[in-house]
C-alpha cells in the first residue's frame, strides 16, 4: 500500500518511523511519503491560509495551494488508477474499524490535513471530479488539525494489511471484531498479584468454558458501556445463553 500525507507540518508523523507501521515500511509493506504543504505556496511569506468570506472567526487554508499540491501528488499515478483522497474533519462520516477494513483494500490512499477552521470547501469539490473522497472524522471531539487523525486511521488501517500483525489470529478476536463486541479482559502470570486473582475458569484448561466466560464477559462489558452496539447484534447471531447474560 502506499500512503501520501499533504500537511503544513511534517513532523508531526513521525511516529509514522515506529513500531508495526514503522516496521511495514522497512519490509516494503507499506510506501509512506509526507508532504509539506508549504511546497506548494506562491509567496514569499508561504502563505496557507486566508480570512473567511462572510466573516467570522479564524482562518481558511487557500484553495489554490491544496489544489496544486493535490494536483501533483496524485499526478504520481501517471495512467494508473487515482488515489482515495482522505480528508480528516470533525465533519466527516464517524471512522470505525469497518471503514478501516475498507481502506486497507485501497492500493493508495493520500490524506489531507487541514488545520485552522478546515479547508476551503472547493478542494473536495474539485478533486472529487478525479478521485473518491471521504471526509472522515475520529470521534465527536474537535483537534488542532488533521495530523493527529490521520495517525490514527493510519494505524488501525495498516495493522489490517495481510502480513504487518505477526500472528492474523490476534485481529479476529479484538474489539469491534467479527462478533460486533468490546473484548474480554485479559491477563497473565502470576495467578495472584496484590491479592487480586486470574478468575479460576482461565486456569482450568477447560476450552469450552474459557470460550464461554470469555463471551460472557465480553456480553456484560458492551452491555455496560456500549448499549448502542448490542442493539446492532444479529438476534440470530444470539445462543439462548447469551441472552440470558
Ligand atoms: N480534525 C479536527 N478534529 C478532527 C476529528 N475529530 N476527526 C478528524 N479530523 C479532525
Amino acid at each position: 500500500m502506499k500512503i501520501d500525507i499533504v500537511t503544513i507540518f511534517p513532523d508531526y508523523l513521525a511516529p509514522l518511523e515506529l513500531s508495526l507501521v514503522g516496521k511495514a515500511r522497512e519490509t516494503g509493506l507499506l510506501d509512506v511519503r509526507v508532504h509539506d504543504l508549504r511546497n506548494w505556496t506562491h509567496d514569499r511569506h508561504r502563505t496557507v491560509d486566508d480570512t473567511p468570506y462572510g466573516g467570522g472567526a479564524g482562518m481558511v487554508m487557500k484553495p489554490d495551494v491544496w489544489g496544486d499540491a493535490l494536483d501533483d501528488v496524485a499526478s504520481d499515478a501517471g495512467t494508473g488508477p487515482a488515489p482515495r483522497l482522505i480528508v480528516p474533519t470533525p465533519a466527516g462520516v464517524p471512522f470505525t474499524q469497518g471503514m478501516a477494513a475498507e481502506l486497507a483494500d485501497e492500493p493508495w490512499l493520500v490524506f489531507a490535513c487541514g488545520r485552522y477552521e478546515g479547508i476551503d470547501a472547493r478542494v473536495v469539490q474539485d478533486a472529487a471530479t478525479r478521485m473518491r473522497v471521504s471526509e472522515i472524522s475520529i470521534g465527536d471531539y474537535v483537534l488542532n488539525g488533521g495530523e493527529v487523525a490521520a495517525l490514527v486511521m493510519i494505524e488501525a488501517v495498516v495493522r489490517l494489511l495481510p502480513g504487518v500483525v505477526g500472528n492474523p489470529e490476534s485481529l479476529r478476536e479484538e474489539s469491534h471484531g467479527e462478533d460486533g463486541l468490546l473484548e474480554y479482559p485479559v491477563y497473565t502470570k502470576p495467578p495472584s498479584w496484590r491479592g487480586l486473582q486470574v478468575p479460576e475458569v482461565l486456569l482450568s484448561g477447560h476450552h469450552g468454558r474459557v470460550a464461554r466466560w470469555r463471551r460472557d464477559q465480553a456480553l456484560r462489558l458492551t452491555a455496560q458501556r456500549r448499549p448502542d452496539l448490542i442493539d446492532k447484534l444479529d438476534p440470530d447471531a444470539l445462543d439462548d445463553h447469551d441472552r440470558s447474560v
